[in-house]
């Protein structure tokens, strides 16, 4: 038999399984736990007199929940009022026997790649399982809202249920759980989509599950405090996309960093990590002391000797066998563009900047190249509401910081206006003094005292939960 762990077995707290059955199961209904483990949720139905059944693979554990030893997936024929349960956390790659639940998922549209999770399927195939105008009360992880399937997931559920709640816990369900999770609420009603947060499982109450409160469409935007909302959308509405003020594109693609970044060489004026990067403006003296990027002119016929070594020392190296070097004209000149208005960090722990190129330098891909197409205030690019727009926008990964692709970065909203206080704001970042930097943004990005002040605690909440959550999900 598959150990607990390859089963994706760990058991739902009764008392919220039964704050799940309260909201779901009505006296009288037809329920299913595809999945019922050792039958919490099963006797919390039945305690609400509903006639309860479930599937599960585990002999011992089927018996204790009073269910049908067996697999759910060779049982996908009756509709249900309503459906509950916690399914199994299994990756594909560690349970090959979950050809089933994919092959089932696949029927109803879904395709799931190799890395995804089992409780993916699971979720799709139990859905299918509620009868129209019935419910569905899952405990799911809170990847959901991350993963790339996530999307396409949640559409699908969307078309089925008028009404989808998802209630998301920041702390773990219980000592020793492995993932973190989130309540899913399906059912009949006014059409509406709803993401909350709550900090502790406790917190996870019926009336909770009732509250009737506002609709919050993106996970990121239910994290904004409730009394921010309001004024950061109102600021964030005057402004324009960066897109239509700048190209955003990808620094340089060497092939070989390090054969790329040289001293003494020809070369030209290159940042080649954020780190570099000391406050609102690159400037010729940030980079005195920093390698260069080589630059070796498509005409080059040889007859530099310490270029003619180099090159040489490339080859012997392999560097030009190197997959991108390989496929240019010349392997040793990456196509290097113009210099860039600006540069945009893009892997951010605090703060993302986006700095002026004084230095007239170029970017290698550690960093965005950003091109304005008119004039673009780099210094308002401080203020806290485009910065919330940046936490709004870009994706958190595993270790909490925060990644904007090219395409994220164009949606980054801008403050439309000349002023540009970038001296000043470049100062206060060298000095360490970041609220200085905001407040000068903010004057320039024309913010009411009270709409700074609204946006800065948002986007300061925003980044303090993405900064406490690394290494937790
Ligand atoms: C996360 S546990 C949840 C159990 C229970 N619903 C609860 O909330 O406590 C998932 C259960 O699914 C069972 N399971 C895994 N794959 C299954 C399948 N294909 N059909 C039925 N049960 C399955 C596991 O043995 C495990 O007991």
């Amino acid at each position: 038999m598959h150990s607990a762990k390859a089963r994706g077995a760990y058991y739902t707290p009764a008392r919220l399984a039964e704050t799940l059955c309260r909201w779901a199961v009505r006296p009288g209904d037809r329920v299913l736990d595809p999945a019922a483990g050792d039958g919490v949720f099963l006797r919390a139905a039945r305690a609400l007199g509903a006639r309860a059944g479930g599937f599960e693979i585990d002999p011992a554990a089927a018996k204790a929940a009073g269910a049908i030893r067996g697999d759910f997936f060779d049982h996908l024929d009756r509709r249900y009022d309503a459906v509950v349960g916690n399914p199994p956390y299994v990756h594909f790659t560690q349970a090959n026997a979950q050809r089933k639940a994919r092959e089932a998922a696949a029927r109803l549209g879904m395709r799931f790649g190799s890395g995804a999770s089992v409780w993916a399927p699971f979720l799709v195939a139990a859905a299918e399982r509620v009868r129209p105008g019935g419910r569905m009360a899952m405990v799911i992880p809170r990847e959901t809202l991350f993963v790339d399937y996530a999307h396409p997931l949640l559409a699908h559920l969307r078309a089925k249920f008028p009404r989808i709640d998802m209630i998301c816990v920041r702390t773990f369900l219980f000592e020793g759980a492995l993932v973190k999770v989130a309540v899913l609420l399906c059912g009949p009603g006014r059409p509406r989509f709803r993401i909350r947060e709550v900090e502790f499982p406790e917190e996870l109450t019926p009336e909770l599950l009732e509250d009737d409160g506002q609709d919050e469409e993106s996970f990121a935007w239910s994290r904004v405090p409730r009394e921010c909302r309001e004024t950061a959308r109102r600021v964030l509405e005057r402004f324009a996309p960066l897109s239509e003020l700048a190209d955003v594109s990808i620094g340089i693609v060497t092939g070989d960093k390090p054969y790329f970044l040289v001293r003494g060489l020809p070369s030209l004026p290159v940042v080649a990590s954020p780190t570099w990067v000391q406050g609102a403006i690159v400037k010729a003296a940030d980079l005195r002391n920093r390698p260069r990027l080589l630059d070796i002119p498509p005409d080059y016929a040889g007859g530099d000797a310490a270029v003619d070594a180099y090159l040489e020392e490339g080859r012997r190296r392999g560097v030009h066998r190197r997959y991108k070097c390989a496929e240019r004209a010349f392997w040793w000149r990456p196509r290097m563009g113009a210099p860039p208005d600006a540069f945009l960090t893009y892997l951010n722990d605090r703060l993302p900047r986006l700095a002026l190129n004084r230095a007239r330098a170029r970017c290698t891909n550690n960093l965005h190249r950003v091109t304005f197409h008119g004039s673009v205030s780099v210094g308002a690019f401080y203020n806290p509401a485009t910065l919330l727009s940046i936490e709004l926008g870009g994706r958190i990964l595993g270790d909490g910081a925060l990644k904007l692709e090219p395409g994220d970065a164009g949606k980054i909203r801008m403050p439309r206006t000349c002023r540009d206080p970038v001296d000043a704001v470049d100062a206060a970042l060298r000095q360490g003094d970041a609220k200085d930097a905001f407040r000068i943004a903010s004057a320039a990005a024309g913010l009411s005292f009270r709409e700074h002040r609204l946006c800065a605690r948002a986007h300061a909440e925003l980044r303090d939960i993405r900064l406490r959550e690394r290494r937790m999900r």
